[in-house]
């Protein structure tokens, strides 16, 4: 057996090689069970100790060698074949990747539907800027400075652009739309306002410094606390689909006169107390009133000439009324595991 014009002859074949067809036949034929070069190596045991010392070595080496550029030329020619779509197999019975789709916020739930309920109850939805004047915010509705209700509603204040005239800050309320829409729009007229409010002040379960609020001012020849009180219940009705105590809280806005709280009986702890409603039975879901003849004035209509109400709900809390939950800031946490339940 020579086995020089084996080596010389597989390395002139290997070098030649067209395709993967011409390779598989190179391999079979010196590697294969019966190929040249196994059939060297099965020979081995019958040489002589010098002709295994001598040759032995060499054909391992050139095995190892042929191995290596047939793998080689293997991968090159894979990657040159062009990919045949028909002969690709798909096991249909392997479980389908399922694709993650996001899904809208509570709040933004909410906030739809209680537009929508509104919409029902005959009131357009309009907007206002969350960057607001010290005008709007504060002194068309008769809080001008210094006045003690600013403490109240401490804001975030932003630098003021040479341009500007007016002191600029985040608004701490969504009251500043009545002033901006009455201003454009002549009575009688019916809209909510909802959108987002901030304010400078402690968190806890009930409190955030980012919330949402949905403004609500119907104005007309004669409207009455009545009218408000049965458009409240109404709408609280609707939204929680069953009954619900509430009551009007005598307060204090500068800006409606006279002016109340809606307290709702806390749907968390069913009225028991809890941290949530700090430990009343009563939640705090907005401030309403009749709106103050100064506001009218601010928006350049004449107070004798009409009358209206207007109201400021949390649209955090009437989520948190809605789904039980007990804390403001899981609403703002992004945990997916919390926002999935929804
Ligand atoms: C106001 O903001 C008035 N602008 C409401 C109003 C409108 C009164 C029109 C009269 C006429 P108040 O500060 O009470 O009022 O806030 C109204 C509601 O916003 C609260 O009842 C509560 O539901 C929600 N709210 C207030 N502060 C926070 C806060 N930090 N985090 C979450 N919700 C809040």
């Amino acid at each position: 057996m020579d086995i020089q014009e084996i080596k010389n002859r597989a390395e002139r074949e290997i070098k030649s090689v067209q395709n993967i067809e011409e390779l598989k036949k190179i391999s079979q034929k010196y590697l294969g069970k019966k190929g040249e070069i196994t059939l060297v190596l099965r020979s081995l045991k019958d040489w002589s100790e010098q002709e295994k010392k001598k040759n032995g070595k060499i054909v391992n080496q050139f095995k190892k060698k042929l191995l290596n550029d047939i793998r080689e030329l293997e991968k090159k020619f894979q990657q040159e074949m062009p990919k045949d779509d028909t002969k690709e197999w798909i096991d249909i019975t392997l479980p389908g990747k399922k694709n993650l789709i996001g899904h809208l916020h509570p709040i933004t739930q909410v906030k739809r539907e209680v537009e929508d309920i509104f919409e029902r109850l005959g009131f357009s939805v309009v907007e206002g800027p969350e960057i607001e004047t010290e005008k709007y915010n504060f002194d068309a509705l008769n809080i001008p400075k210094d006045h003690p209700a600013r403490d109240a509603w401490d804001t975030f204040w932003l630098k003021k652009p040479e341009k500007e005239k007016d002191r600029l800050l985040l608004r701490t309320h969504t009251s500043p739309v009545q002033i901006r829409y009455m201003e454009k729009h002549n009575p009688p007229l019916r809209i909510v306002a909802p959108g987002r409010a901030f304010r400078y002040e402690a968190t806890d379960a009930s409190h955030e410094i980012n919330f949402y609020q949905i403004e609500g001012l119907m104005v007309d020849k004669e409207v009455s606390v009545a009218n408000f009180k049965a458009i409240i219940g109404r709408f609280l009705e609707m939204f929680f689909k069953k009954s619900v105590k509430i009551r009007l809280r005598p307060s204090y806005f500068p800006f409606t006169e006279p002016s109340f709280e809606i307290d709702m009986s806390c749907l968390v702890c069913g009225g028991k107390g809890c941290s949530v409603c700090s430990q009343r039975g009563w939640l705090e879901m907005g401030g309403a009133g009749m709106v103050h003849p100064e506001v009218f004035k601010s928006a350049k209509l004449n107070p004798k000439n009409w009358q209206g109400f207007a109201f400021g709900l949390g649209l955090d809390r009437l989520t948190m009324m809605k789904y039980k939950i007990d804390d403001v800031r899981l609403l703002y946490s992004g945990d997916l595991r919390f926002l999935k339940q929804f």
